[in-house]
């Protein structure tokens, strides 16, 4: 594989900004910054023959993690896997339907959540494999994040079985059963853990924790008991052993409750999807620890789909908003395949030439 390294020895300026420090400029990066709306992505997706073969080779995964950053100025790369590995590592069943997305054979009985087990990590062993590769390529400069789910929205999807607007097969599942569901979370709970340490082991600077379902949870009232708790037990297990770990926490759509997440978990960034209003976000939200609120976000994906006029204002916008907190710019989801690589090159200038 090519190296793009330079590796001199520079300080990220996405890391300085979440150790709480004022920054010149605004780091960047994207969710799905590594995907099909590169073609340099869709042709080696295509020779591995699936996706999942793509995540569960370490050397090909570390090409897909790099392949963004030598395309674009980016400040961090991050791993390219799926947080379905985890049910996978349990022995249930995935796979990928082209243009669907996720099919997870559902969990329908007590004895399945009783006995659900991850047995050995070997199965993610190529996970940190690829972390091990991108690290020993990327430029010092340049900041490497891992990431896990949150035990809610795993669980969500290994009870639907897919993604789903409302998740009502796993609603109707809570109802009937909480205490089960409550187990499989601190099931989830601990091997997250355990996955995150082993990623921090390998190589990771940062984690980011993709809750993106938990909107679900949120119209059922249980946002503190499913979202919040397992979450902060996690941080806890992970603080225990790397203390000043990097932590991004991304709780989708969120709404209000982005604020008793922000005030009850130890967590250094809170990552906002673009239905959520930034400014009135920095006016009501407090950080766990009093930290400098920092937040990472949150140009909505179909804008950059557009470009244009349209994304050039509201980007300056939300750029603007952030003048006064330590603001990571990203979107509010992942990128939409079906964007223009020119206007992911447009919206990167407008960040760089910004000052603030
Ligand atoms: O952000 C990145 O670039 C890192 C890689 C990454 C992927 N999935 C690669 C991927 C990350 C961080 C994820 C997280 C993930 N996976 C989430 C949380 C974030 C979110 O999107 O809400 C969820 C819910 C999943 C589960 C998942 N995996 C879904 C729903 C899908 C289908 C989506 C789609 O666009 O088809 C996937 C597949 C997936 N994960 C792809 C990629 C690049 C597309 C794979 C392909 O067909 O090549």
């Amino acid at each position: 594989m090519e190296t793009n390294v330079n590796n001199l020895s520079k300080t990220s300026n996405l890391i300085n900004l979440l150790h709480g420090h004022k920054t010149n400029n605004t780091p960047v990066w994207f969710m799905r910054q590594a995907g099909r709306y590169l073609p340099e992505y869709r042709k080696l997706r295509k020779n591995a023959g699936s996706f999942l073969n793509l995540c569960m080779n370490p050397n090909l995964s570390a090409e897909v993690t790099l392949q963004p950053l030598k395309r674009f100025d980016l400040d961090a790369a991050i791993i390219f896997s799926d947080i379905l590995t985890i049910p996978m590592a349990c022995n249930r069943e995935l796979r990928f339907v082209e243009n669907e997305g996720p099919r997870l054979k559902p969990i329908e009985k007590e004895k399945e959540i009783l006995e659900l087990e991850i047995s050995n990590f070997e199965y993610l062993e190529p996970i940190y494999e690829c972390l091990n590769l991108v690290k020993i390529q990327l430029s010092k400069d340049k900041t490497l994040i891992g990431f896990a789910g949150a035990p809610f929205t795993i669980a969500a999807y290994m009870i639907e079985g897919k993604g789903s607007l409302n998740f009502l097969k796993c609603v109707s599942f809570i109802y009937n059963n909480e205490k089960l569901f409550l187990l499989l979370l601190k099931k989830l709970e601990n091997f997250i853990a355990n996955h995150l340490i082993k990623q921090i082991e390998a190589g990771a600077e940062i984690i980011q924790i993709f809750d993106s379902h938990a909107k679900i949870a949120l119209n059922i009232n249980k946002f503190k008991v499913f979202c919040i708790d397992p979450i902060k037990n996690i941080i806890k297990k992970v603080r225990k052993i790397y203390p000043n770990i990097l932590i991004i926490g991304f709780p989708r759509n969120a709404e209000s409750a982005y604020i008793e997440y922000a005030n009850n978990i130890d967590i250094d960034c809170i990552s906002i999807d673009q239905n959520t209003d930034i400014e009135w976000l920095i006016n009501n939200l407090k950080m766990s620890n009093n930290r400098k609120v920092c937040l990472q976000g949150n140009l909505d994906p179909e804008i950059l789909l557009e470009g244009g006029e349209k994304m050039i204002v509201k980007t300056h916008n939300i750029l603007e908003s952030c003048s006064n907190i330590n603001h990571i710019f990203n979107l509010g989801h992942g990128i939409i395949k079906e964007t223009p690589i020119e206007n992911l090159e447009l919206l990167i200038k407008i960040i760089r030439n910004w000052k603030k």
